[in-house]
């Protein structure tokens, strides 16, 4: 257990709970859930699976119902044809990326992860003895990733690489151009792709998501990963999905049955609903979304030594915080004590976040409105 890393917004919850035992008013903006609650069409679904008796093991694999409608939906969201069979329902989207990694990754072998970046991907590729080698994702070139320098990171070890848009933490969403780059380095070096796109449907300013496994032969080596969490506000069911190239078929079956058996059946039922019902309490949750975005954003870049770029997608900002002379780790942890908010140091995500902290806008404009003012009079305050 010695190389396994955590989440450290779990951490941060914890710490945030135990002040407010105290009796301190904590606004929490570290943890990347919608506020919002499942809409109710999803939620009657799973009740009247559960009632009808939807309550034993599961096809190891899903649900056939709900594998067919993500291969649907995957054709007419990605432009990728997809099998149903190419599909697999896991337990949360963090199932999805366990499973690639134990899949793919043997000891000694290098996975490129993007930092700052979701830590779970390094933390695991540690776990198995491999090497996480970060792809340094940069506020000054708009939190992209700089496709040269992560063709400098290839070795003759590399294995996967990792990628996530729209991207926790930063918010930042690949373009078009630098998709086709990536997939052109992923061909020529014959690398398999983690697309990490749970994020995919938190879109702004018109943004389009580019899924990198639709471009020509990348399905073959890209591993989709996807899920319910954040796009219908389904947190707690957890329940995720992978894409996975027919060679993959095998494994991620053999590592379900080994792991989980399956996702919870009823929740899958909820599922189906959430992919197939109506869409339009999605559409207005993420125009919410935008408007606590910038909202937050022109919060943050109006207090002196704080400077925040407006992201297209995700629910997260990514704030340098330099110019208030505070590294993010010692920022957030003040920032708790003295003010009550509640944010993630940038360096939770890897090194090249040291002087930034993570901020979920997930919360209630009310709550954002006044923890801006805290960060403000922390800030002013010294
Ligand atoms: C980038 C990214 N991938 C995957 C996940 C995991 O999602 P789930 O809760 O469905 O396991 C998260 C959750 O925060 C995430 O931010």
């Amino acid at each position: 257990m010695g190389s396994i890393g955590t989440e450290t917004a779990f951490e941060a919850v914890a710490r945030a709970r135990a002040l407010e035992a105290t009796g301190r008013s904590v606004i929490h903006l570290e943890i990347g859930e919608p506020d919002f609650d499942t809409p109710d069409n999803v939620r009657d679904a799973a009740k009247r699976a559960l009632d009808a008796g939807l309550t034993h093991y599961p096809p190891f694999a899903g649900l056939p119902d709900l594998r067919s409608a993500i291969a649907s939906d995957a054709a007419a969201r990605r432009r990728m044809s997809v099998a149903p069979e190419d599909v697999f329902v896991t337990v949360g989207g963090k199932g999805v990326m366990v499973y690639a990694i134990l899949a793919l990754v043997d000891p000694g072998d290098e996975v490129i992860v993007p930092d700052p970046g979701y830590p779970i991907y390094e933390s695991l590729t540690r776990f198995l003895d491999a090497t996480p080698v970060a792809l340094p994702i940069r506020m000054a070139n708009d939190f992209q990733v700089d496709v040269d320098e992560l063709e400098a990171l290839i070795t003759p070890r590399t294995k996967l690489v990792v990628i996530n848009s729209p991207a926790n933490p930063t918010g930042g969403v690949l373009t078009r151009a630098d998709i086709e780059r990536i997939a052109a380095l992923a061909e020529r070096h014959d690398l398999a792709v983690l697309s990490d796109e749970i994020y995919s449907r938190i879109l702004y300013d018109g943004a389009e998501h580019v899924s990198i496994a639709s471009l020509p032969g990348m399905a073959r080596r890209t591993i989709v990963l996807d899920g319910f969490s954040k796009t219908y506000a389904m947190t707690g069911w957890r329940l995720g999905y992978a894409i996975v190239p027919e060679w993959l078929r095998q494994a991620y079956g053999t590592l379900i049955i080994n792991t989980v058996s399956g996702a919870t059946s009823f929740a899958q039922a909820g599922a189906i609903e959430a992919i197939t019902g109506p869409q339009a309490e999605v559409e207005a949750m993420v125009e919410e979304f935008g408007a606590r975005r910038d909202l937050v954003v022109d919060g943050l870049n109006a207090i002196p030594g704080i400077e925040c770029r407006r992201p297209q997608g995700a629910f997260y900002v990514f704030p340098s915080i330099a110019g208030t002379g505070l590294d993010g780790h010692t920022f957030a942890d003040r920032l708790l004590q003295e003010a009550g908010v509640c944010v993630l140091a940038g360096t939770s995500f890897g090194a090249v976040g040291l002087d930034h902290i993570r901020i979920s806008y997930a919360n209630s404009r009310e709550n954002l409105a006044e923890a801006i003012r805290r960060i403000e009079a922390f800030v002013r305050g010294g």
